[in-house]
C-alpha cells in the first residue's frame, strides 16, 4: 500500500492509503479526526470544509496522492491554540452568537469563515457581505443570520 506524508494539524503524518482514496477519508477513516463531515462527498455541500496552507478547501474531492509532503491541512481540531487550549476567535463568535443549531454543518462553515477573512485581509480589506455572499457552505438549519454576525465580531479579533 503506498504511503502518503502531509502535516495535519502541525504534526507531521504519515499514512498507508491508496492513491485515489479522497483525503477526507483519510482524515476520518484512518486517522480518527472527525471534525471535517460527510456531506455530498462531491465538493458541493462545504461540510467537509478544512484549510490546506491556510485556505479553505474540501478534502471529499482530493485523492491522497495529491497532497505533497509540505502541505499543511488544517482541520477544526487543530485550530484551539496548542499551548493554552484557547479557542481560535472564531470558535468564541460562534459560541458568543449561539450559532450551531443541529451542528453538523458548523465546523465547516467555522473553517470556510477563518479563510474567508483571512482572504479579505489579503485582499487588503475587511470582510464585508459581498465577501459573506461568497461562502457557499449549506447550512440544512438555516443558521446563516448568526453565521453572518458571528464571523463580522470575529473578523474584529483575528
Ligand atoms: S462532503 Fe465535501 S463538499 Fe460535501
Ligand atoms: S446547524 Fe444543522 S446543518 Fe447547519
Amino acid at each position: 500500500m503506498p504511503q502518503h506524508t502531509f502535516k495535519l494539524n502541525g504534526e507531521q503524518v504519515t499514512v498507508e492509503a491508496p492513491d485515489d482514496l479522497r483525503l477526507l477519508w483519510v482524515i476520518r477513516d484512518i486517522i480518527g479526526l472527525t471534525g471535517p463531515k460527510y456531506g455530498c462527498g462531491l465538493d458541493v455541500c462545504k461540510a467537509c470544509t478544512c484549510h490546506i496552507n491556510g485556505k479553505a478547501f474540501n478534502p471529499c474531492a482530493v485523492p491522497v496522492s495529491k497532497i505533497d509532503p509540505t502541505d499543511e491541512i488544517t482541520t477544526i481540531e487543530g485550530l484551539a491554540d496548542r499551548e493554552t487550549g484557547a479557542l481560535h476567535p472564531m470558535q468564541e463568535a460562534w459560541l458568543d452568537h449561539d450559532v450551531a443549531q443541529c451542528g453538523y454543518c458548523q465546523p465547516g462553515q467555522i473553517m470556510a469563515a477563518i479563510a474567508k477573512v483571512r482572504q479579505a485581509r489579503a485582499a487588503g480589506r475587511e470582510i464585508g457581505d459581498a465577501d459573506l455572499d461568497e461562502i457557499r457552505n449549506i447550512c440544512r438549519c438555516g443558521t446563516y443570520v448568526r453565521i453572518r454576525e458571528a464571523i463580522k465580531s470575529a473578523a474584529a479579533k483575528m
